[in-house]
């Protein structure tokens, strides 16, 4: 396949960055292109899922949606990293939390995700692959939340193939025994992703509800913490 792609209109490889944030709501790309980009230019709107290249800083940064969800999120990872020779994504969302001390508004970086997805049961059969980030760009999230003065969680989270899921109560008492931080549904497939085609993932989130207390964060209050990470992913993202 060649560019453009079924889903990415750009017809140059150099209308995208080397490095994409990807939130999962095309309109918060928009926001984010256009509230912390210089510049901001239009690459893609086919389906609605807004990307935009800028500048942070002086150095080019790409910004798009990827949907919800394994399935639509992987279609871009997978376009981006093969068409586009786009080399890091890192991932801007929201998750659930499932830990008592991770609190709404903080910020949490995937350090692995397990997922009931079955994306990887043809590739190693029986042996259950662990997805990982990019070490360095997890090493870079450590060091910039330090110099930024954010309490960032740094552990395992769940990424979901059903939002609305059936999970039982053990199960996920289970899994907060084992210390999986939040739900959200996009990193493993994002981790798989980069591994398969050697490239470079990392997963940020912003709580914005919580399993434990049944609490959901206002608007006003999710845009401030928005801030927070999105300052922290733009600060990896240019090194
Ligand atoms: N479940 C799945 N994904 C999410 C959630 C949730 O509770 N909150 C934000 N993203």
């Amino acid at each position: 396949m060649s560019i453009p792609t079924p889903h990415i209109e750009a017809k140059n490889k150099d209308e995208i960055a080397k490095t994409v944030l990807m939130p999962g709501d095309p309109l918060r790309a928009k926001y984010i292109a256009e509230n912390y980009l210089d510049d901001p230019v239009l690459f893609n709107s086919t389906r609605g899922m807004l990307g935009y290249t800028g500048y942070y800083k002086g150095k080019k940064v790409s910004v798009m949606g990827s949907g919800m969800g394994l399935a639509s999120s992987m279609i871009y990872y997978n376009e981006l990293f093969m068409f586009y020779d786009v080399e890091t994504i890192i991932r801007v969302g929201t998750a659930g939390s499932m830990q008592e001390d991770v609190k709404l508004k903080d910020i949490v970086v995937a350090t692995s995700a397990c997922s009931d997805s079955a994306i990887n049961t043809d590739v190693f059969g029986k042996y259950h692959f662990s997805v990982t980030p990019d070490f360095n760009l997890l090493l870079k999230a450590s060091e910039k939340s330090k110099e930024l003065n954010l309490n960032t969680h740094f552990g395992q989270v769940l990424s979901a193939e059903e939002f609305y899921s059936n999970m039982s109560e053990e199960i996920s008492e289970n899994m907060r025994k084992y210390g999986i931080m939040c739900v959200e549904m996009e990193t493993y497939g994002l981790y798989t992703v980069a591994r398969r085609r050697g490239k470079k993932g990392l997963g940020l989130f912003t709580i914005s509800d919580s399993l434990i207390t049944g609490e959901a964060d206002s608007a006003e209050n999710r845009q401030n913490a928005y801030t927070n990470m999105m300052e922290l992913a733009l600060e990896i993202a240019i090194g």
